[in-house]
């Protein structure tokens, strides 16, 4: 399987975004964290932020919405520049969510969905035919720099096996605390792309890392 590699730029410096996007050249995706103070305590980036990073990379953005009703917003995301567009499943009805996926999908863009760490595998079900990609969370979202939980591989796997049966062509991403070895026992349980934000960010050596992680 083809590892991709996502560094968040949440442990970026926020002065110099362009700069820490030229670091990660090496990179598959931007992976670009948006709270909103509600979803999870803590506020960071959003549309205007987007809109620029944009013009300044050929590396697609990875949005990862940590916001309530997601719906909301989703198309300005989209508008910004944004690649990839995931939900929290948590973050609205599922009839909303779904919703929020076709609002993307009529924007050209992918749309993924993404489970906090006490949500059950099976929450996928409703929505895994028609996404791109299913973000497991591996930290309680909200900050960067926390420990990898290693209790959510049996969920990684169990939706590697949806993914499998139900939609091959489905990206299966894990997201905190992922490092070269944290990073191999997520692959090894199912996982293809790789969000990695204090781990790359912090390196001695940059692309170094990335190829560490796509290594592991
Ligand atoms: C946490 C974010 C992550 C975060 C990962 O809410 O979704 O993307 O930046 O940071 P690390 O890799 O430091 O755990
Ligand atoms: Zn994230």
């Amino acid at each position: 399987m083809t590892i991709k590699i996502a560094p968040s730029i949440l442990s970026a410096d926020f002065a110099n975004l362009q700069r820490d996007i030229e670091r990660i050249s090496t990179a598959d995706l931007v992976h670009v964290d948006v709270m909103d103070g509600m979803f999870v305590p803590n506020i960071s980036i959003g549309i205007p932020v987007v809109q620029s990073l944009h013009p300044t990379t050929t590396l697609p953005l990875d949005v990862h919405l940590m916001i309530t009703q997601p719906i909301r917003y989703v198309e300005q995301f989209c508008d910004a520049g944004a690649d990839i567009v995931s939900c929290h499943v948590e973050a609205d009805t599922p009839p909303n969510i779904h919703k929020a996926l076709e609002l993307i999908h009529a924007k050209g863009k992918k749309a993924g969905v993404v489970l906090k760490p006490n949500t059950p595998a099976q929450a996928v079900l409703p929505f895994i035919k028609e996404v791109d990609m299913i973000l497991v969370m591996t930290v309680e979202p909200g900050f960067g720099g926390q420990k990898f939980m290693a209790d959510m591989m049996p969920k990684v796997r169990i939706i590697r096996g949806y993914i499998d049966e139900m939609n091959p062509a489905c990206d299966l991403e894990v997201d905190g605390g992922i490092d070269p070895a944290t990073a191999a026992v997520a692959i090894e349980a199912g996982a293809n792309v790789l969000v990695a934000g204090s781990a790359v960010y912090k390196a001695a050596d940059i692309s170094e890392c990335i190829a560490a992680l796509r290594n592991a």
